[in-house]
């Protein structure tokens, strides 16, 4: 059946070793860009959106979406291992499940890292807008949020915003880099997630000591939550999520990795070990010195952790930490941006996607055409919607793509049981249907508004392949 037919993994891996990346990244280096991509705009600034959802309950909600990644780091260790090639997610499912199937998944990463990159401009320019303010440089309101965001006015009552300037702006600025052919550079990575680590550090230095009490009751407000309420427990785990996604970038630095069936697994489990213990002690620390009821002070932030140092009277302080955010998120809206659009070149190259997504400018050698497609909506979504919104949008196609890859991984034990396979999840008929569990309960918990925004790009996107990808597939042409 043509819906089916599949790349088959030893093609997918020739056409890697014919490419000849260089492999020269470590263990180390490889930890260091999922740290890199993976705190960002969730610790910083959605701290604020798990508060209001859950209350102080949501310490709950980052251990529950950090036992999810952390199942699905495990499975996605064995199949990147194995298969150490760009595209990610979506080029495992081509060689496992077939190329509809990897349509599908291609379709939500562009929801997994397009929105995300508008997600974290938004973040950032909650930053930047405070410094900004703080300095006494401050935008007008209606420029520090768009449209379809609020913004709290002098007089204390709540307003729509207009358009938020600044977080058009940057996408716009990480793409032209991005277009001449700035990358993931090891170097400025090392000293961004040390910026980065450094400000989480002092943040929980800080706030721990003014943790008291009685600003954990009530604990629940919101209660646990259910399934398609987005509130409570479970509704801020689906949204606190977003804060350890990137994990995944780890994989597709493969092809570039010495000895990748060792150091991907190490690099991918390594960066979210580390981010976990970071997240809990801030959401801890957060919760205990400012309390963390819904509506209240610090789940209406746009700037929760500089806005807690304040509270707790170091305000200088909590200006370096904004300022820090402000050097350092604009890395992790590059990395999601590259994503994307690496992985709508791998497309392209497919022939799932037009031609013009593979082609490579002359002097720069970046595939221009996609990159400035791509930030270009990036720009608009970071314009237009709350940080909320889009980390919400993001995660329903993460948690699309990490279900399949769960899956796939299982399914492929049972096909394929003796090919070589560097990694092996540990237990995996434990741990890969406790993933797809955990990604089911949390896409789910992400409230039904953003399930029919996903139902419908899912919808069309079954459109695009049958009237476009089915039948230009280079697979299908004998070109694969
Ligand atoms: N995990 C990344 C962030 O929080 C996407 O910004």
């Amino acid at each position: 059946m043509i819906f089916w037919r599949v790349k088959p993994l030893d093609q997918i891996l020739e056409t890697a070793a014919k490419k000849s990346l260089k492999r020269q990244l470590g263990a180390l280096q490889l930890t260091m860009l999922g740290i890199g991509a993976i705190i960002g705009t969730g610790i910083f600034v959605l701290t604020a959106v798990a508060a209001n959802k859950a209350g102080p309950g949501m310490m709950f909600s980052f251990v529950i979406a950090a036992i999810v990644c952390a199942l699905t780091a495990l499975v996605y260790a064995e199949i990147a291992a194995m298969v150490p090639v760009s595209g990610s997610a979506y080029t495992y499912s081509y060689a496992i499940l077939g190329e509809f199937v990897a349509w599908l998944v291609g379709w939500a990463l562009i929801l997994e890292y397009a929105v995300a990159a508008g997600a974290v401009a938004v973040g950032w320019s909650g930053y930047i807008n405070g410094v900004l303010r703080e300095m006494g440089m401050g935008l007008p309101l209606a420029l520090t949020a768009g449209p379809k965001d609020t913004i709290t006015l002098a007089d204390g009552t709540v307003a729509s915003g207009g358009f938020n300037l600044l977080a058009f702006l940057i996408s716009l600025l990480v793409t032209w880099l991005l277009v001449i052919g700035t990358s993931k550079s090891a170097q400025v990575n090392a000293v961004l997630v040390a910026i980065k680590v450094l400000a989480l550090t002092v943040f929980v230095i800080l706030a721990l000591p003014a943790v008291k009490g009685v600003h954990f009751e009530p604990l629940l407000p919101n209660g646990w939550g259910t399934p398609l309420s987005s509130v409570g427990v479970l509704g801020a785990a689906a949204s606190i999520f977003f804060a350890y996604v990137g994990f995944d970038a780890v994989s597709t630095a493969a092809e570039e990795t010495r000895n990748p069936n060792r150091n991907v697994p190490i690099g991918l489990i390594g960066s979210l070990a580390v981010c976990t213990v970071f997240y809990l002690l801030v959401a801890y620390a957060a919760t205990g010195a400012v309390g963390a009821q819904p509506g209240g002070a610090l789940a209406q932030s746009k700037e929760p952790l500089a806005f807690v140092l304040r509270e707790i009277g170091y305000g200088q302080v909590g200006n370096w930490v904004a300022a820090a955010a402000v050097i350092a998120l604009p890395s992790v809206i590059l990395m999601m941006i590259y994503g994307q659009t690496r992985i709508l070149f791998v497309m392209s190259r497919d022939g799932l996607m037009p031609e013009v997504f593979s082609r490579v400018h002359e002097k720069y050698s970046t595939p221009h055409v996609v990159t400035i497609i791509t930030g270009v909506a990036v720009s608009l979504f970071a314009a237009m919607f709350p940080v909320g919104a889009l980390a919400d949008i993001s995660n329903s196609g993460t948690l699309f793509a990490f279900f399949v890859v769960a899956i796939g991984v299982m399914v492929l034990r049972k096909s394929q049981p003796d090919r070589y396979r560097p990694f092996r999840t540990p237990m995996v008929w434990l741990v890969g249907p406790l993933a797809v569990i955990g990604c089911t309960i949390l896409f789910f918990s992400l409230g039904w508004e953003t399930i029919r925004l996903f139902l419908i790009w899912g919808a069309i996107g079954i459109a695009v392949y049958l009237m476009y990808g089915m039948k230009r597939s280079a697979l299908a042409n004998g070109k694969g």
